[in-house]
């Protein structure tokens, strides 16, 4: 098997899987009150940001439990601004191809009835979805490891004139146990000339202070080696790509690629439960490892996952 598709709720496919059979799970769930997929069932809907994160947790113990012990969760999340994220206040006409195609249509977009309110949030007020995510998440078990932020070069352009334009989203890492499988090596990064000359200036000063009786071994040690790798850093600088698919919501497929390399080895399998146009999928295929996409919308199973893997596979992608 290369890959497997489910088409339903990711809780209930999920219960179809068997205990700790996934190494590696990266997802972009719906966010919270943005956007309609239009599909009976779907998340993002709920009427308060509590029931949402209750929802995403539950389904997220589902994913625990198909998790290898020693497997991790990469989980792509962001937030909403209360009376104009679904609106934005924004004509889609001032938006470039790009982020047209990531936005959605203005059809996609519709005002869910909430009492804002009543939860004691006012208009405008950002609603901080991601943190309480991974503090529930923190909560129910899971070992919160690592804020990242994707910081996008080409964020959606906003008409607001009293807060910065919002150009970045998080990923949350998340292991089942203390210890856990992550290949630092695979996901180093360059380094820069000048951090190995601010390493070099460092080097000599904390031998001068190990002969003052300060030793600092780590730095001295590393520096030493001359390395040309350095350990990823927790921001990821990735644009945004038009997507191709009748699917607005894709992340850019360097996201997955970067997650399957840090989570998994040839041959282990990764999967996605909220997998969209199936961008998760394509990458494992691409890294050889094995993939398993679940997504509640009909069309985007059978017609744009299955048609852009199989593409791939016959050497087409
Ligand atoms: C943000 S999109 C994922 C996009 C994906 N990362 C990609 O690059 O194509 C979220 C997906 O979750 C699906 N979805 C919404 N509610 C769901 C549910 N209850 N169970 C499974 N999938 C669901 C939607 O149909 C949508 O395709």
């Amino acid at each position: 098997m290369k890959y497997r598709l489910l088409q339903g709720d990711a809780y209930e496919q999920l219960r179809k899987l068997p205990d700790r059979s996934v190494q590696c799970v990266v997802t972009s769930p719906p966010y919270w009150a943005l956007r309609d997929y239009g599909v009976k069932g779907q998340l993002g809907q709920e009427s308060t940001p509590g029931e949402y994160v209750s929802k995403l947790v539950a389904v997220l113990s589902e994913v625990k439990r198909v998790l290898k012990d020693d497997g991790t969760l990469w989980l792509n999340l962001g937030d909403t601004y209360i009376g104009s994220a679904q609106s934005c206040g924004q004509k889609i006409s001032t938006l470039s191809k790009t982020q047209r195609g990531n936005r959605g249509s203005l059809h996609s977009i519709k005002k869910l009835p909430v009492n804002y309110r009543a939860l004691g949030l006012k208009p405008k007020d950002l609603v901080g979805i991601p943190w309480s995510v991974a503090f529930a998440l923190r909560q129910a078990g899971w070992y919160l490891r690592s804020d990242i932020i994707w910081y996008k070069t080409n964020p959606m352009v906003e008409s607001v004139t009293d807060r910065p334009t919002k150009a970045h989203e998080y990923i949350f890492l998340l292991a089942k146990s203390r210890k856990y499988y992550y290949d630092q090596k695979a996901i180093a990064e360059p380094i820069k000339p000048e951090s190995l000359q601010r390493a070099r200036r460092a080097m000599t000063l904390h031998r001068y202070s190990a002969l003052q009786g300060h030793p600092q071994r780590g730095t001295a040690k590393w520096a030493d080696k001359k390395p040309t790798t350095r350990n990823r850093r927790s921001v990821w600088i990735i644009s945004l790509k038009h997507s191709r698919f009748e699917h607005y919501a894709t992340f850019p497929e360097d996201i997955p690629m970067i997650c399957i390399k840090a989570g998994t080895k040839p041959g282990d399998t990764v999967l996605d439960p909220f997998a969209g146009s199936g961008t998760t999928l394509l990458a494992a295929l691409k890294l050889k490892r094995k993939a398993v996409g679940i997504d509640i919308n009909k069309k985007y199973v059978r017609q744009i996952m299955k048609t852009r893997l199989e593409k791939y596979l016959r050497g087409f992608g």
